[in-house]
C-alpha cells in the first residue's frame, strides 16, 4: 500500500530553498510517528534537505534519474517507481514523503494519505501536487495543539480512498 505524508500551508506550499517554510515540532513528531519502521520513498532533494543523513529506523529510499547519485550504506537509489517492488514486501505500508515531484509519480497509486494542514501563509517555491480529494474520504482529524514552539495553528488529517 502507499501512502503520502505531507504538511503543506493554506496555499499547499511544501518548501522553500530546498528546505521546510516552518518550524513545526509537533508536524517532526506526527511524521516520525506515522513513518517509523516503514519504507519512506522520496526526491532526491528531500533526501539531501535531511540536516543528519538517511532518517533512522526506517528503509530510506531515494528516486533520482542519475544512476552514479552516491546515497550513504543502508540507503536504496532507484531510478523508477517500478523498481519499488525489489525492495518492499508486498503488505508493507510504503511511506511517499515527497517532493511535488515525487508525489506527483505516485498520484495514481496513493491509497492513504497523511495531511497536516498549517493554517498560515509562508513564502514557498514548492506546492503540492492538485489530489482529487472526492477519491477519498477523511478517517481520521486532530487539532495540533499549539504552544511556544508550536506557532502556527494546524490540523492532522487521514484520507483513505475509496473504493
Ligand atoms: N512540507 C512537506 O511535507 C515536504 C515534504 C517533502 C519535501 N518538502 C520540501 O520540498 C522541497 C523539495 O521538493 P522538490 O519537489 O523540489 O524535490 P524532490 O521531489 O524531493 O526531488 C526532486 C528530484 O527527484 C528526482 N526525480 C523526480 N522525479 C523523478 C522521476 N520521475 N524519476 C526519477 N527521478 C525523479 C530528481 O532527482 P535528480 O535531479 O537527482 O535526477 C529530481 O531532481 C524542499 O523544499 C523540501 O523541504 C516538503
Amino acid at each position: 500500500m502507499i501512502s503520502f505524508v505531507w504538511a503543506e500551508d493554506k496555499n499547499h506550499v511544501i518548501g522553500i530553498n530546498g528546505h521546510l517554510p516552518w518550524k513545526l515540532p509537533n508536524d517532526m513528531r506526527q511524521f516520525k510517528d506515522v513513518t517509523m519502521n516503514h519504507p519512506i520513498v522520496m526526491g532526491r532533494k528531500t533526501f539531501e534537505s535531511f540536516p543528519n543523513g538517511p532518517l533512522p529506523k526506517r528503509l530510506n529510499i531515494v528516486i533520482s534519474r542519475n544512476p552514479d547519485y552516491q546515497v550513504p550504506k543502508g540507503v536504496v537509489l532507484i531510478s523508477d517507481k517500478e523498481q519499488l517492488k525489489n525492495f518492499v514486501k508486498a503488505d508493507d505500508e510504503v511511506m511517499v514523503i515527497g517532493g511535488a515531484g515525487i508525489f506527483k509519480l505516485f498520484e495514481k497509486d496513493v491509497d492513504r494519505l497523511y495531511l497536516t494542514r498549517i493554517d498560515h501563509e509562508f513564502d514557498g517555491d514548492t506546492k503540492m501536487v492538485d489530489l482529487d480529494y472526492s477519491q477519498f474520504e477523511l478517517v481520521e482529524k486532530k487539532e495540533g495543539i499549539m504552544d511556544k514552539n508550536n506557532i502556527y495553528p494546524h490540523t492532522f488529517e487521514t484520507y483513505q480512498k475509496v473504493n
